[in-house]
């Protein structure tokens, strides 16, 4: 279940609106957007930036208790690579039933993968794992695909 509230999601996008108010570099402005989903909510058990180099994802700023293998991803592979191929969200209730799933952690029973785009093109994506199943909703999409606009700039900058 997830466990934010709607303020949780407004204070959430304010921090990250100040963020990118204060922070001129691209990379720091990413790395700071992972730390405030990764403080400020509960069920966000890995939260990680991956950005487009040609035909993969690369992962970027991440925050969680492990790192993960997954440091490269080809486009059309993985939660992630879907989310890439196709430029819209993914949300996986329980990723040991889903074929596509690249397990990283033992832990792990729900994702979700918002593409961030720029000029109509996939530049990145916002990967966060859940320990409990089915822990994104329809709040936890909007608000992360409002967070992937903030973004978007900033990683376009990155992708290569
Ligand atoms: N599970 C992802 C791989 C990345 S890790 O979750 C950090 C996937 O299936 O694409």
């Amino acid at each position: 279940m997830s466990t934010a509230t709607t303020d949780t999601y407004r204070s959430a996008l304010e921090a990250v609106d100040r963020i990118v108010n204060r922070e001129a570099e691209a990379d720091e402005v990413l790395r700071k957007a992972v730390d405030v989903l990764a403080e400020r909510f509960g069920h966000y058990s890995w939260t990680g930036v991956y950005l487009v180099e040609g035909d993969d994802l690369v992962l970027g700023p991440w925050h969680g208790p492990e790192e993960t293998e997954h440091t490269r991803i080809p486009i059309g592979q993985g939660i992630c690579g879907a989310a890439a191929a196709s430029g819209r969200t993914e949300i996986v209730d329980d990723v040991n039933a889903d074929g596509r799933y690249l397990a990283c952690f033992v832990s792990t029973r729900s994702e979700i993968v918002v593409p961030i785009s720029f000029d109509g093109k996939v530049v990145g994506e916002i990967d966060i794992d859940s320990d409990e199943p089915s822990a994104f909703t329809e709040a936890d999409q909007e608000f992360l695909e409002r967070l992937a606009l903030f973004l978007s700039p900033y990683a376009a900058k990155l992708s290569r």
